[in-house]
């Protein structure tokens, strides 16, 4: 045999293969087959968790930079790892098939020496949520939520917390794009304050799409849109909405297509995060009907109140209220035409 790496010692085998204990192995109890299943699911699960916040750590410190060219690399590079973690993510909803071969009596062997142990407790989920832009404030069941942490884990969450998510920095990415903020894009003269005369061409026809049960949209339009203040509880300035919605209606443009690919990646990874939750409390229900977690929680209600609040990139998904057919949108000047990569 050839000297230098070795399989098992490369990817530390004894340490993986070595770490699955079972409760019910335990001096005075009975053995429960189907443990071993349970925990190297959770394992497994945690792998690609460190995975994921592998991925979204690379592509946070890229979206840091000051700048990112819309054709460079980075977007490119931020894409590709974003679409790897939405990929891990389906996989992950699939693996809940596995864990189901285990029936509820199956699970009742081994399930109260499990006490007070939770994936609530998984600190890497948590993690991921935080750095994707989950705050603390918009959690589901805070209370619970405190009191079921390890200080030292409750104190990650919370350093998080103190530096900006993943959202807010394509927040702040999609404030930086000079769509009309450059004077060669903007020859019009308007007065100090009023919306650029795109959007109030924008304005127009989006009020004439909407029937007459819509017609409130307008006004949210315009606060949402057109605004020059934002408010506590939105995650994107009227600025980086207005970006975004561009990125959206005119993403035919190949300068567009990264940036498009990159907010619709946001959209399926708050998509296949759901049908992760989804599938797991459809799994709990299964497994344990109404009855309360062992982490103390209500079971299916704490889930399901979690579900519902737990989307991060919501704002991106409502976006699509406020979109016009295609035949309908305002001509971009021949100038911005051109720097989006279509002659005029
Ligand atoms: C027999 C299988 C399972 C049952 C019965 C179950 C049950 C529960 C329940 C009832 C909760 C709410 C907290 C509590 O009171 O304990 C919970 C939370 C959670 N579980 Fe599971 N679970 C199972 C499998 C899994 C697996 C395989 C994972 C993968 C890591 C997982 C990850 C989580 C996570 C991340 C949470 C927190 C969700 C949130 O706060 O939004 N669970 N689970």
């Amino acid at each position: 045999m050839q000297d230098g790496v070795y399989y098992s010692e490369y990817l530390q085998l004894d340490k993986i293969l070595g770490a699955q204990a079972l409760e019910s192995d335990k001096e005075g109890r009975t053995h429960a087959h189907d443990e071993m299943l349970f925990i190297i699911i959770h394992q497994s699960y945690e792998l690609w968790f460190k995975q994921i916040l592998f991925e979204i750590g690379s592509v946070m410190e890229i979206m840091s930079k000051p700048n990112i060219s819309d054709n460079s690399p980075d977007l490119f590079t931020i894409n590709h790892r974003l679409s790897r973690v939405v990929t891990i993510l389906d996989v992950l909803v699939q693996k809940v098939d596995i864990l189901e071969t285990m029936t509820s009596l199956d699970f009742l062997d081994f399930r109260n020496m499990l006490r007070p142990a939770s994936g609530f407790q998984s600190i890497q989920f948590k993690v991921a949520e935080a750095l994707l832009g989950l705050k603390m404030q918009n959690r589901h069941g805070k209370e619970y939520y405190t009191s079921q942490l390890k200080p030292e884990d409750k104190k990650i969450i919370e350093d998080i917390e103190k530096k900006k998510p993943l959202l807010d920095l394509v927040n702040d990415w999609l404030e930086r794009m000079p769509f009309f903020d450059k004077e060669e894009f903007c020859p019009e003269n308007f007065a100090a304050g009023a919306a650029h005369p795109f959007w109030q061409a924008y304005k127009q026809a989006y009020a004439n799409s909407l029937i007459e049960a819509e017609k409130s949209n307008l006004t949210h339009f315009e606060e949402m849109f057109l605004s020059q203040e934002t408010k506590p509880e939105w995650s994107l300035s009227p600025k980086a909405r207005r970006a975004a919605l561009f990125i959206l209606m005119y993403r035919d443009y190949p300068l567009l297509q990264l940036p498009f690919q990159l907010i619709n990646n946001l959209l399926e990874i708050d998509n296949t995060l759901s049908a992760w939750r989804f599938r797991h409390i459809n799994m709990v229900h299964r497994m344990i009907g109404a009855r309360t977690g062992t982490g103390g929680s209500t079971g299916k209600g704490y889930l399901q109140g979690a579900l519902n609040s737990h989307y991060i990139f919501k704002e991106f998904a409502e976006l699509t209220t406020f979109m016009i057919e295609r035949n309908k949108l305002p001509k971009l000047s021949g100038a911005l035409s051109a720097r989006l990569g279509f002659e005029a």
